[in-house]
């Protein structure tokens, strides 16, 4: 199993969940976070604001899937995440060992 965190615009937030749950992904984790990349956060606009400090509000979901699925998800977050500005965001992944469903027991790939 993998792990796929991605760190995306606020406004993309919605098209990117409608793409997941047309591939049939419901299980994921939003959170509303602070980043910067290259540009240290400073060119960036954000809702016309040119903001002149470090941090920009961002999103992360976090999304764990089976490996052969990995790569679908990844090209479909990377496509509609995608406007081609700087701060589009990333995509990070990272192995999962295990996960247990808490209320049944079950574990690995039949808990996700
Ligand atoms: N190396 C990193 N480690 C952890 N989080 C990062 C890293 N780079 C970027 N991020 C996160 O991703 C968000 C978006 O990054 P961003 O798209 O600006 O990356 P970038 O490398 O500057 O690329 P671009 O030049 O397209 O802007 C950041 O606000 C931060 O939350
Ligand atoms: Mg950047």
């Amino acid at each position: 199993m993998v792990k796929i965190e991605c760190i995306i615009r606020l406004g993309q937030l919605e098209p990117v969940k409608d793409a997941l749950g047309s591939y049939g992904i419901h299980g994921m984790t939003v959170s509303q976070v602070m980043g910067c990349g290259l540009q240290k956060g400073r060119t960036e606009v954000y809702r016309g604001t040119e903001y002149n400090i470090t941090l920009l509000p961002k999103v992360k979901i976090e999304i764990v899937v089976t490996d052969k699925f990995a790569e679908q998800v990844i090209d479909v977050i990377s496509k509609t995440a995608r406007t081609g500005e700087i701060g589009d965001g990333k995509i990070f992944t990272t192995r999962v060992d295990d996960v247990l469903r808490i209320r049944t027991g079950e574990k690995g790939e039949d808990a996700l």
